[in-house]
């Protein structure tokens, strides 16, 4: 008995710890700025969508090496520029897309906007 809670004690240390490092790297809540105003900002739970939903990192940053993810609106801008999205077409695409894809998570403008 005394020997399995050493081993389970052991085991919890390892998780935890592999959490914190994945937890360094992404932040934990993000707040999406409306940048043309005129709408209201969104709430992202982002370490949630990693870590808990098990999405990939690249999944969402998709230009980006492992380590080096940078803002989407580093590249996506308010208003669509050659091939590349504007930054809410970029937004609503992603986001709304696998949560309509997986029938879980919001769909409705309210439910992202909270207005
Ligand atoms: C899954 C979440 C989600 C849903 C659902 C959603 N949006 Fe958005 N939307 C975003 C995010 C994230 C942004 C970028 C941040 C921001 O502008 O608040 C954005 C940006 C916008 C913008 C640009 C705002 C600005 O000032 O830059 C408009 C307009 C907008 N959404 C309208 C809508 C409308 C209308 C609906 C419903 C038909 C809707 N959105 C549904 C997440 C969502
Ligand atoms: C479901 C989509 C999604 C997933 C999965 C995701 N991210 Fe993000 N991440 C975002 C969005 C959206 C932002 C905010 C971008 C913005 O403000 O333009 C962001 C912001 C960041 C930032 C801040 C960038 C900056 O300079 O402001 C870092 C760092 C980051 N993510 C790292 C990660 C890492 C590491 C992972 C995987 C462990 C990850 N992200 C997984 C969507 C995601
Ligand atoms: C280094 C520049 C860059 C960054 C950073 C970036 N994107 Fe993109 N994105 C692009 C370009 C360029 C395109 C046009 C199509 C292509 O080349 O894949 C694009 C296209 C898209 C599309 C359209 C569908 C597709 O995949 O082609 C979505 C959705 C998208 N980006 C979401 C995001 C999100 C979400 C983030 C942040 C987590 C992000 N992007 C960060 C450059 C970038
Ligand atoms: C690849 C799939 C995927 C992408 C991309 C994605 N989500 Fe989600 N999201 C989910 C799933 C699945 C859920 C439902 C989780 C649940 O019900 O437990 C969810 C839930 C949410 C919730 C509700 C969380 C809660 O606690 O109720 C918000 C808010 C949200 N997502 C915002 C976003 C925003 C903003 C983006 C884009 C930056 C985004 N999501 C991108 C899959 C995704």
């Amino acid at each position: 008995m005394r020997k399995f809670a050493t081993l389970l004690a052991v085991v919890m240390v390892a998780v935890f710890s592999a959490g914190t490092i994945v937890a360094a790297d992404a932040p934990e809540k993000i707040t999406i700025k409306d940048i043309q105003k005129t709408k209201t900002p969104v709430t992202f739970p982002h370490k949630d969508h990693s870590t808990k939903l098990g999405i990939k990192c690249a999944e969402c940053h998709h230009k980006d090496a492992a380590g080096k993810e940078q803002s989407c609106f580093a590249c996506h801008k308010a208003e669509k520029k050659g091939e590349t999205p504007s930054f809410k077409d970029a937004m609503h695409d992603k986001c709304k897309g696998c949560h309509q894809k997986m029938g879980k998570g919001p769909t409705k403008c309210n439910d992202c906007h909270k207005s």
